[in-house]
Parts: structure tokens; sequence; C-alpha cells
């Protein structure tokens, strides 16, 4: 007789706690591609923003919710009544919408933070499910802290929190201080004391603060948690959380030891894990387990020969489960649309019909300067599409530039952009170096003064002919904004990126 699995429910909560890592927040256009990929990659609850935080969140939960189809849309609410009813507002025209509480209450929290008795944390707690229960039916109550509440308390919340209609009951370890056995010892403790836990499926939230997130879901898992949330590429609030693909792989090839499976299209792991990184700028270690680009290299001779002779001996996953290409086929000048259509679909990109049309008139381009064409510039030149804002947002267009710097001189640039009809061009013969220089050309364009965090250049493919890739981090106004640009020039690049975060600022600010 064929056993049945049971399938564990994959909760993705990039675009909320991932989004809180510092520097990854996203705007509406970059959040839809993320949702479009996340709903192509089979998770089954999407929490899409925390609607009361901000206009952005609120916008970006309610497009979610409107356009995004065939899973659950989630969005985030303390227990409170405003909170509520702004998550309801931007919620309510999803096709499966969920209202995810939480309230602290463990007694660090209790003491300091909220300054509330057991009792009052009871009530609020109780008053919260039972408001966000009269919109959906869909409910799910997070006790944060979970992992450092005293058992008899948690207990006691929970129950009350499932009978006033609480339908997921999420254990967050909020600070990453739970260790495996911890975590499944609390899930196992929950099943066995509190009466009306049946009722609702339990779920579990880990940060990965001590490196253990994975394993802690797995533990949960193992004891009976029916929910996982977890982030693509574990990003998150501070060290971050589960990472997707690792427990998802996990699960998968372990299977002879997990009597559950989840309903993930493995496949497309990389391309999403590609998209997140791109997206937020947070780039992915090279070892990083599952989807990293030296995930499933092997190095060592003795590796290699044993490989060579069976694949099975060095490797317990296939690169392409995870959705690793096979070949780096290589594309040129003679390729034509359809040949590109077929990378791009096989690199896992969705891209529309006017979107294929624009990679494709920069692919040839490219193909004008660089002799062969590998999957990373392919890639490079659809993230490029996926940067670039909406074209009503894109106020600030490069014309031209030109960037000298050298031993014993004064660097200097020269550049032209465009905004509507009119041109601007400005001079100067200043800075530290061209980077520098680039920056303070079009600050004296634009007006728009920027403090450089972070700039990064790394080139898409191999070969000093390969695409730069610059991913830039400024401060703006007490807020951190990112920009990208690519280019066979890194100068142009560099010019690129900071004209994607000026132009991130202008349509925050329109005139
Ligand atoms: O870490 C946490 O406790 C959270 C809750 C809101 C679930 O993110
Ligand atoms: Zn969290």
């Amino acid at each position: 007789m064929m056993s049945q699995k049971r399938r564990i429910v994959i909760f993705d909560t990039t675009l909320r706690d991932g989004e809180q890592s510092p520097g990854a927040s996203m705007n509406l256009f970059e959040k839809m591609e993320v949702a479009q990929a996340l709903r192509d990659l089979g998770v089954n609850v999407l929490e899409a923003g925390f609607p009361i935080a901000s206009v952005g969140d609120f916008e970006a939960v309610r497009e979610i919710a409107m356009n995004i189809r065939g899973l659950t849309i989630c969005g985030l609410a303390r227990c409170n009544d405003a909170d509520i009813d702004r998550a309801w507002e931007a919620l309510k025209h999803a096709e499966s919408p969920r209202i995810h509480v939480f309230l602290a209450t463990s007694a660090i929290h209790r003491e300091f933070k909220l300054k509330m008795t057991r009792e009052e944390i009871i009530q609020r707690a109780v008053a919260g499910v039972r408001r966000a229960a009269s919109y959906c039916d869909d409910i799910e109550f997070s006790p944060e802290d979970a992992a450092r509440t005293e058992h008899d308390f948690l207990c006691q919340v929970v129950e009350a929190a499932i009978d006033a209609g609480a339908t997921t009951v999420n254990i967050p370890d909020t600070v990453g201080y739970a260790i495996p056995s911890h975590m499944g010892q609390t899930i196992a403790m929950l099943r066995n004391r509190v009466p009306n836990i049946d009722k609702a499926v339990i779920s579990v939230h880990c940060h990965n603060d001590l490196g253990l997130a994975v394993a802690n879901s797995l533990a949960a898992v193992e004891n009976g948690a029916g929910q996982v949330e977890c982030t693509i590429n574990g990003i998150g609030e501070r060290a971050g959380n589960c990472s997707l693909e690792e427990l998802v792989m996990a699960i998968r090839t372990r299977s002879d030891l997990y009597d559950c499976e989840t309903g993930i299209v493995t496949q497309r792991l990389v391309p999403t894990s590609r998209l997140v990184s791109s997206i937020t700028g947070l780039q992915v270690q090279r070892h990083k387990a599952i989807v990293g680009r030296n995930a499933f290299a092997h190095e060592a001779g003795i590796h290699q020969d044993g490989w060579l002779k069976e694949r099975t001996t060095y490797e317990i996953m296939h690169p392409e489960d995870v959705g690793f290409t096979k070949t780096d086929l290589v594309l040129g000048k003679h390729s034509g649309r359809a040949a590109l259509a077929d990378r791009a679909k096989a690199l896992g990109y969705r891209l529309t019909g006017e979107q294929l049309q624009t990679v494709f008139e920069e692919f040839k381009k490219l193909a004008d300067k660089k002799k062969e064409i590998y999957d990373g510039d392919i890639a490079a030149l659809i993230e490029k599409q996926l940067h670039a804002m909406p074209d009503g947002n894109r106020q600030w267009a490069l014309v031209s530039f030109e960037v000298t710097s050298g031993t014993g001189r004064t660097p200097h640039a020269k550049l032209t952009l465009r905004r509507g009809d009119e041109e601007f061009t400005r001079e100067v013969c200043d800075g530290d170096g061209p980077v520098d220089a680039a920056f303070l050309a079009t600050e004296a364009i634009t007006g728009i003064k920027l403090r450089c965090r972070d700039y990064q250049v790394r080139s898409a493919t191999l070969g000093h002919d390969a695409l730069g890739e610059v991913t830039l981090e400024v401060d703006h106004a007490g807020e951190t904004i990112r920009g990208h640009g690519i280019s066979t020039d890194t100068v142009e690049a560099t010019i690129m990126a900071i004209l994607n975060t000026v132009n991130r600022i202008a349509a925050r600010n329109p005139q």
C-alpha cells in the first residue's frame, strides 16, 4: 500500500521578514516580480507585508492580494484594531486571504516592552484574533518570542487563541535562541498539553542567530509542525530566517526519514534565489547550500574521480533538481530571438513579449561588443530589465559620460543626463577617484545628495570582456536605497547604478 505523506505548508515571508534585512527594501514593482516567482515556485502562503507599517507596505499587500492567485496571501498585524483593520483593507480582494496577528508573550517582552501582565496578554491576544476572525476564516496567531516563553503560559495563550478562532498557531523563535532539541520538545509539548491543538495547524518561525534556523524548523516538523515559515536565501531580520531552499531540499533528500513532503517546484529554487538576490542586492555566498555558485562544484581530485565514475559517490542531489542548468550554452551575434527566449526559459525567467523584445535589443548590442554570451550575461541582461523602474518613474536617463583618472591626476567626470525632453550637462574635476567624481557630477545635476555605504562590482561571467554588475547602497535622508547597473564598461555600470538609486529617490518624491 502507498503511504500518504503529510503535506507541509510552506509559508514564505521573504516580502515581510526578508524585507526587514537592512538595505533589502523593495519597491512595488520588485515585490510583484518576487510574488510571481514565489507563486511559480509553489509556496502555499505568501506573507506580502505589514500593511500598517507604511503606505508602500499597504500598497504592496493590496496589489499582491488583487493580482496573485492560486495561493494564500497573508498580511501581518499587531493585536490592535487599527493594525487588523488596515491589514484587512489590504487583503480583502485576495482569493484566499489570511490575517497574521502577533503579540509578544515572553517574560522579557511582557515586562520591558509591553509592560503587561499575563492576563492582559491573553485578553489582548483573544481580542485580536476575534477581530481578525470577524473579517476572514484564515487566522494565524504568533506569540512573539515563544521560544523564550514559559511553557505553562505559552500553552494558555495558544489554547485561548485557538478558542478565539486562530486556525494556525505559529511558534516564533524571534531571537534565534532555540536549539533543535529545544524546538522539537516545545512542539511536542504543545501537542501533548494544549487540549484544542488539533483544531489548528502548528507552525514554526525560526531565526538564524545561532545558525540553527533550518535545523530547528526540521526538528519542529519531526515533532508534528505542519507549517514552516521561511525566506528565499534565508534573508531576514539580523542573521535571517529559515532558508526555504535548504528546508525543502532536506525534506526531499531525506525522504527516507521524513514522513512529509512539500509542494515546492524544486527546479525553480535557483532562479528564484537569483531573482531575490538581484532585487535585494543581498548576494548569496558562493558556498551557500543548494543555491550557491559552488554548491555542486567538485574541486578535489579524489572527489572528481569518484563523481566521474558514479555521481552518487559525492552528490546527494542533482544540480538540475534545484534549477542549475546543465550547460552554459554559448550564444552569439547570430543567435535569434527564439534561442534567447529558450535560454531565458531554461534559466527560469518568465518574460512577457515586451520584456523579451527589450532584452533581445540589449542582447544584440552586447553581442556586438562581446563574441560569446553566456548564461550569466543573459541573466544579467534580464535582471537589468527587472530593475528598470516602470517608465513613468524613470526620471533621469544617461545620455553620455566621460570619466578620466590616472596617476597624479585629479579625477574628472563630464556627465549628460536627460529628464523628459531636457538635457543637463555638468563637469567636475574633483573627488578621490572616478567613482567619487561620477557621484559628484550626478549630485550636481540632480540636486540629490547621496552617501555611499556600499559599492560592489562583480563580473557576470568568466573572461575580462564579461559584463560588469555594480550594486550600490546609498544613504539618503536617513534611508538606505539600493541601485543596480550593468555594462561591459564598469564606469558606465557605476553611473547606471547611481542613476538607479537617484530614480528610486525621485520616484518617492515626485515633483
Ligand atoms: O520573529 C518573529 O517573531 C516574527 C513574528 C512577527 C512572527 O517575525
Ligand atoms: Zn521573524
